[in-house]
Formats: C-alpha cells, sequence, structure tokens
C-alpha cells in the first residue's frame, strides 16, 4: 500500500494540496478475475477504488457502506465487496445495474456449468427483419440463432430473476463482438457496438465475413476464467447486502442523510462517451432498449455546464456522507478541439460547499500517473500521447459545521 506522506507535492493554484506518484500498478488484470467478466466504457481500474477503500475505511468499520453514484460496471461495488465492505451502487442505465446486481449474486461455479450443459440453443426462434439486418453483418446464421436463443431465456427469466440465467446471460453478454476467436462475433470491436454499416465496410476490407461460432463453449471458457479468483468466504454475505439504484446521481432520493462512509466515483467526462450508441447491441440482447429510451444519461461537452452538473452531484454527495467520511471523485484529464482540461481544477475551486448537515471541504488532490492510455490498442491511440493518462482523484471530507 503506498503511503500517503511520501508522494511528491506538486504546486497547485487551490487551497488543497496537490500529490502526485504510482498510487497502484499500471499492470493489467492484476486483481479478482470476476473484475474482468465484462467491459465498460469509462470504467476505472479496480485498482482505484482497491487503493481508496484501503486507505479510508479499517476493516474494523464491520458495517461501513461505500457507495457509487455512477457505478457504471460496478467495480466499486465488486472491489467493496471483496473487501468485506456493504456497497451501493447507482446508475441511469439499466445496462449498468444488469451487470453489476449479477456480479453480486454469483452462482457457484458448479451449478452454472450444469446450468449451460441444460440450455437449449437449437430452439428455432424468429428474429424480426429488422433485427436480421442489422446483426448479419456481426453473426453467422446459426450462431444469431443461438444468441437469439439465450436472449429468448433471459427474456422469460425476467420475472424470475433467477441468478444462474443472469449470470450466464453475463457471460454471453461479454462475448458479443470482439476481435479474438473466443467472441460470438466475426472480428470487431470488443468494447463498443459499432453501427452494422460499419461493421460492413469493416468486412469488405478486411475480406472476412462471420463464420459460425458455437455459442455454450464460448460461455463455458470464458465463465471458468472469470470465476478463477478464489472469493473470501464472506463475499455472498456481504453482497447480498448490496443497494442498486437507477437514479441521477444529482438526486438519489432513495438513500437518507448521512448514510454512507465513502464514495469512490468517477462521472462522465465533457462526453466523451455515448452510453447509449455504443452499447446498442447490448441494450438489444438484454430487451433494454425501451428502457433507456426514457433514461437521461449525462453527455455534456461544455465545461461549465459540466461544472453546474458536478455541482448538484457534490451537494448530494455532502448530503449522504456522513460527517468526517470521504468522497473520492476521479476526473482524469479530457482535451476537446485543441485545448486541454485538468478537470479537477474545475471543481476544486468550489469549495468549501454548504451542505446538508455540514460542509464538504477539498482534502487534496491526487495524482496517479499511469504510462499508458485508458483507450485500447485497436483506437489507435499511441501510448501517453492521447485520451486520458492520469487518474487525477478529487479527496472530499465532509466536516460538520463548528
Ligand atoms: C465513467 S462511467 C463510470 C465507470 C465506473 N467507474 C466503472 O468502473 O465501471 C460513468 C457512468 O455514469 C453514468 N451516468 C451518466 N449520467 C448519469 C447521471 N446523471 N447520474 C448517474 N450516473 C450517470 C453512465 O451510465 C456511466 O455508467
Amino acid at each position: 500500500m503506498q503511503n500517503l506522506a511520501s508522494l511528491n507535492h506538486l504546486s497547485y493554484p487551490f487551497s488543497c494540496p496537490l500529490k502526485e506518484g504510482i498510487l497502484w500498478t499500471s499492470k493489467q488484470r492484476q486483481m479478482h478475475s470476476l473484475h474482468y467478466a465484462i467491459s465498460y466504457r469509462g470504467a476505472f481500474k479496480p485498482e482505484l477504488p482497491d487503493f481508496f477503500i484501503q486507505n479510508y475505511l479499517h476493516s474494523s468499520q464491520k458495517d461501513a457502506v461505500v457507495l457509487d453514484p455512477f457505478g457504471g460496471r460496478g467495480t466499486t461495488s465488486l472491489q467493496a465487496n471483496l473487501l468485506g465492505f456493504r456497497a451501493i451502487h447507482n446508475d441511469p442505465n439499466p445496462l449498468s445495474v444488469f451487470i453489476a446486481k449479477t456480479r453480486g449474486n454469483v452462482p457457484s461455479q458448479e451449478k452454472l456449468m450444469q446450468r449451460v450443459h441444460l440450455l437449449d440453443l437449437n430452439r428455432k426462434v424468429i428474429i424480426c427483419e429488422k433485427d436480421k439486418k442489422r446483426l448479419s453483418p456481426f453473426f453467422h446464421k446459426k450462431t444469431l440463432q443461438e444468441v437469439s436463443s439465450i436472449r429468448r431465456i433471459l427474456k422469460s427469466n425476467m420475472k424470475q430473476n433467477d441468478p444462474e440465467l443472469n449470470y450466464i446471460g453475463l457471460t454471453a453478454l461479454s462475448r458479443l463482438h470482439g476481435h479474438s476467436d473466443g467472441f460470438f462475433s466475426v472480428y470487431s470491436f470488443p468494447q463498443i457496438s459499432i453501427m452494422p454499416s460499419v461493421q460492413r465496410k469493416n468486412n469488405l476490407r478486411l475480406n472476412q465475413s462471420p463464420q459460425y461460432k458455437e455459442v455454450k463453449a464460448r460461455i463455458i471458457r470464458k465463465m471458468k476464467t472469470d470465476l478463477s479468483s478464489p472469493f473470501p468466504e464472506y463475499f455472498h454475505q456481504v453482497s447480498a447486502k448490496n443497494l442498486y439504484f437507477q437514479q441521477d446521481a444529482r438526486s438519489i432520493s432513495n438513500l437518507p442523510r448521512n448514510s454512507v462512509d465513502l464514495i469512490v466515483t468517477s462521472p462522465p467526462f465533457l462526453d466523451k462517451i455515448n452510453y447509449r450508441q455504443d452499447n446498442w447491441m447490448r441494450f438489444w440482447f438484454l430487451g433494454l432498449e425501451e428502457e433507456l429510451e426514457k433514461k437521461d444519461l449525462a453527455m455534456i461537452s461544455d465545461l461549465k455546464e459540466w461544472s453546474y452538473f458536478m455541482k448538484d452531484v457534490m451537494l448530494e454527495m455532502g448530503r449522504l456522507l456522513k460527517p468526517k467520511c470521504f468522497a473520492i471523485i476521479e476526473v482524469g484529464e479530457v482535451n476537446v478541439g485543441k485545448t486541454h482540461y485538468n478537470l479537477d481544477e474545475s471543481l476544486v475551486k468550489m469549495f468549501p460547499m454548504k451542505v446538508e448537515g455540514g460542509y464538504l471541504q477539498a482534502h487534496e488532490v491526487l495524482i496517479n500517473r499511469q504510462n499508458f492510455t485508458k483507450l485500447s490498442n485497436c483506437w489507435k491511440v499511441q501510448n501517453n500521447k492521447k485520451g486520458t493518462n492520469t487518474n487525477r482523484c478529487l479527496i472530499l471530507q465532509k466536516l460538520t459545521c463548528a
């Protein structure tokens, strides 16, 4: 564990200290295998919540609750559970809540294997013309039948909410499209569902057409990998107490004031990611397209507007935090056109901030430098040249008025 006192102090034109160091390793896939069960745009490395949970909570705080108001794939909640703490996951994106909830209720590998073997994926499913048209650039006809069979089974599971089917569904979701033989699709992008017209062009360019990929075998292989790390014996007991909400981070009205012990989160950065478009196939697979239409996911390209949005978010965080407790907001750095923004600088000016039950104070800003970008190679982004190269984390503390 990095000793925070040993970090380099940098000059910062604001009233709180700025420190920089290597807070966690830049090596990939070092944490529990379940963290890597599915990719998610904008996800942070599990090392980030691990670092802050271990620094700001003590293992003796058995009932402590960790909140992520912009939960994404649930990295914070999973890591909190792995460290023995309860978690609250919030995200208006129904895909996010499906992923996080499913990973909070993991059946045994043995049961999952038995269940997959029993699934009948050979029953013919009628696929509408619209779906045939948009999915055929990605899948062989027979693969599409098998994928649609799983989709039908998941749909019929909506009411029962069977954890085994949910977990199998999550694994299938993670295998839909990508660039290795482990995916169901022809060579495609793993993190983004590209548009069918783009996939068609790529197929022509690469002289490729979708080949049959047996779905069950690929699910089984992936499940074995994702469940290869052992779970601490308390994991299932703790994760069973998690809460999941689909609210706007500016008002998580289901939660009472002074109810959380730590917040570790990362909001959307100035419209870098279009969560709707980038996930269209995943929404189709889970039957969530209609539900998504009703959701308001932040897509803000203007810094001033983003700061207003974040001010409301931080007021809500202040309401929810218990006195003396901390919130960590990872904001990174972004380039919009030719302008470079360190987003923490837009936030840190707002403190101290009066909140319900006290005030929030900027405690410090910590920078973890990484020598690679968050974006994968398939984006043709060169290391350290574009994208987010550092994690800039603003640490806030709630204090009560004297
Ligand atoms: C940068 S991602 C968080 C990723 C997460 N840290 C992880 O590791 O998966 C931001 C998330 O904010 C969600 N989001 C967008 N608008 C929101 C809002 N108004 N309130 C709460 N969450 C929102 C998006 O759906 C997305 O999942």
